[in-house]
């Protein structure tokens, strides 16, 4: 009998209307848009403004166009997965609230919390409860609302961040496409460089911690980035060796979307041109688990079945990783 693998078969994505430019962000803290550009690589992020609607908004918009595109009926998605930072609340998990909005009957689902990195943990999580061979259909998704956890009193950061979302469809395939490798990593040492320091259980909520800010993004940029650079590229790296891929085999490479200078810094370690690299920070900014499905989302109509993909992330924990699959379908759905 063949093996199960897990193939990518549809993907959706949503991003919010309203777009915050770097000019407003100039009016909020003191910087430009030229900083912004030259540094980050960000020209505007999509922001969700409307009150009572936070992550799950978004990722039922994406959630439901894929399954439109896939023609998925509600009843026979298996297993829901959100890998986000950003949930609605503390409980019940998004995932549940998004089974709800979806009328899904038949599925069981959970949050997976992995930051930047989640959607990579939650690919390949996903991946395994096909290649269970107990699993038919698995909606992955990667969704945030990074301007509820963003300081805009902050210039550090608050030009960094933007909001959306995007979700793919796994199914089983004997064929041989698929997500065929992964290697994912988590380092705790990197808590202190990148945290969010209140509203957990070592630091309850309080009005200390509301006055100072303790409820945001805190991020030392440059140690985050080395360590970005580095791991990225080195993950790449193996999984390509592990795997007899050269960087004329690699067809698309798609990075999270942090800082174009990591981008860039990553790819020219792996020695891959950038006509092969997935890029739309300048528009979303970094949606943190959103980033990779946004990526395919968005270049969706240009891959063709057989190509050879490789996403990586790196982020908070440090968590990072590299995915290698294999596209399983021609164009746009
Ligand atoms: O997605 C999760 C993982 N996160 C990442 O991968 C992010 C990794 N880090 C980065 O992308 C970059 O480090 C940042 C974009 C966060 C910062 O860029 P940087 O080039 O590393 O800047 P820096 O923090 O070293 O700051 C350089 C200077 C500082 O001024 P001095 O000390 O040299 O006088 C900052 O105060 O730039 C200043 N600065 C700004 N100036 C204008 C910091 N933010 C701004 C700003 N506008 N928005």
């Amino acid at each position: 009998m063949k093996n199960i693998n897990a193939v990518i078969t549809g993907v959706g994505g949503y991003i919010p209307d309203y777009i915050l430019t770097n000019d407003e962000i100039s009016k909020m803290v003191d910087t430009t848009d030229e900083w912004i550009m030259g540094r980050i690589g960000i020209k505007e992020r999509h922001i969700l403004r409307e009150d009572g609607l936070g992550t799950s908004y978004m990722a039922r918009k994406a959630a439901k166009q894929l399954m439109q595109r896939t023609k998925s009926n509600p009843d026979e998605i298996d297993l829901v997965i959100v890998a986000t930072t950003t949930p609605d609340y503390r409980l019940p998990s998004t995932s549940s609230i998004l089974c709800e909005k979806l009328g899904l009957k038949n599925a069981f689902a959970f949050d997976l919390q992995a930051v930047c990195s989640g959607f990579l943990y939650a690919l390949e999580t996903g991946a395994n409860f096909i290649r269970s061979g107990n699993y038919k259909k698995i909606i992955v998704v990667g969704a945030e609302k990074m301007s509820s956890i963003v300081d805009y009193t902050d210039r550090a950061t608050c030009p960094i961040f933007g909001d959306g979302a995007a979700a793919a469809m796994l199914e089983p395939t004997t064929e041989d496409f698929g997500i065929m490798d992964a290697m994912l990593r988590t380092d705790g040492k990197g808590l202190p460089f990148l945290h969010i320091k209140a509203g957990g259980t070592v630091c309850a909520p309080s009005y200390y911690t509301l006055d100072n800010h303790m409820h945001y993004i805190y991020q030392e940029g440059r140690t985050v980035f080395k360590y970005a650079v580095a791991n990225m590229s080195d993950t790449c790296k193996s999984v390509m060796e592990r795997n007899h891929l050269s960087k004329e085999d690699i067809d698309w490479i798609i990075p999270h979307q942090a800082n174009m200078r990591i981008i860039t810094a990553v790819t020219q370690r792996l020695e891959v041109p950038s006509e092969k690299v997935m890029v739309n920070i300048e528009r979303y900014g970094n949606t943190s688990a959103a980033t990779l499905p946004l990526c395919l989302w968005d270049f969706e109509d240009k891959l063709k079945k057989g190509d050879n993909l490789l996403l990586t992330a790196f982020g908070a924990g440090f968590a990072w990783g590299a995915v290698y699959l294999k596209w399983g379908y021609d164009g746009k759905r």
